[in-house]
């Protein structure tokens, strides 16, 4: 695949990019594009950028792309979103919400972040910041009274920075 940037008109993306906030576009270095995740993306290093995060194991293009399906055949539910590096066409930041809908408060809705990374060659530079802001925005925007997310101990002071706040505990089975 090329490395030429690839603008969002030549892109399948998994939902409309005109749900990510102008305001963290513009904030943005010029380098760099946020945008819905797109169905090519699995050659853009959308994997690789997960694996600074923890262990991904590569399931081919295809189960890549029947994954991509199945997540936008669940219509205003999951909103992966990438950060792109416009000099090669690499992501370099990735991050999800997904949206719960409830039968309590009202039939609310809650916003959950999950996976955020950025390439370690780039972290430092607010795109993890402003990967939290998009989301956020996405969450508040579709309703949702309340956006939360599990994250170590080490990464509490950056959730800080984000606005966000400790509040109670995650119990966690693994199969
Ligand atoms: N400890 C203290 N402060 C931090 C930390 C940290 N670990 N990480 C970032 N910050 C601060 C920054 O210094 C900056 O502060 P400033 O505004 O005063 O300058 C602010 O938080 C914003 O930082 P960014 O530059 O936006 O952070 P970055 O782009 O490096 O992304 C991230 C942070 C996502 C945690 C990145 O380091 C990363 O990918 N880590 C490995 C994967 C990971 O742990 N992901 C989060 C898992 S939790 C989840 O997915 C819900």
């Amino acid at each position: 695949m090329s490395s030429t940037f690839t603008p969002d008109s030549k892109l399948d993306l998994l939902f409309s990019a005109d749900l990510i906030s102008s305001e963290v576009k513009t904030q943005l270095h010029q380098d760099v594009h946020i945008r819905p995740l797109a169905s090519t993306d699995y050659h853009r290093g959308h994997l690789d950028v997960l694996s600074v995060l923890t262990v991904v194991t590569d399931p081919g293009e295809a189960a890549w792309v029947a994954q991509f399906n199945a997540m936008r055949s669940a219509p205003n539910t999951y909103y992966p979103i990438v950060i792109v590096d416009k000099r090669s066409d690499k992501i370099v930041g990735v991050g999800c919400v997904f949206i719960e809908r409830k039968f309590l408060r009202g039939l609310g809705s809650v916003g959950h972040i999950e996976d955020i990374a950025v390439d370690k060659n780039q972290q430092g530079k607010k795109l993890g910041l402003r990967i939290i802001q998009a989301l956020t925005s996405i969450s508040e925007n579709s309703g949702c009274y309340k956006t939360i997310l599990n994250c170590s101990d080490a990464n509490i002071p950056f959730y800080d920075k984000c606005g966000y706040q400790k509040k109670e505990n995650e119990m966690a089975k693994y199969a």
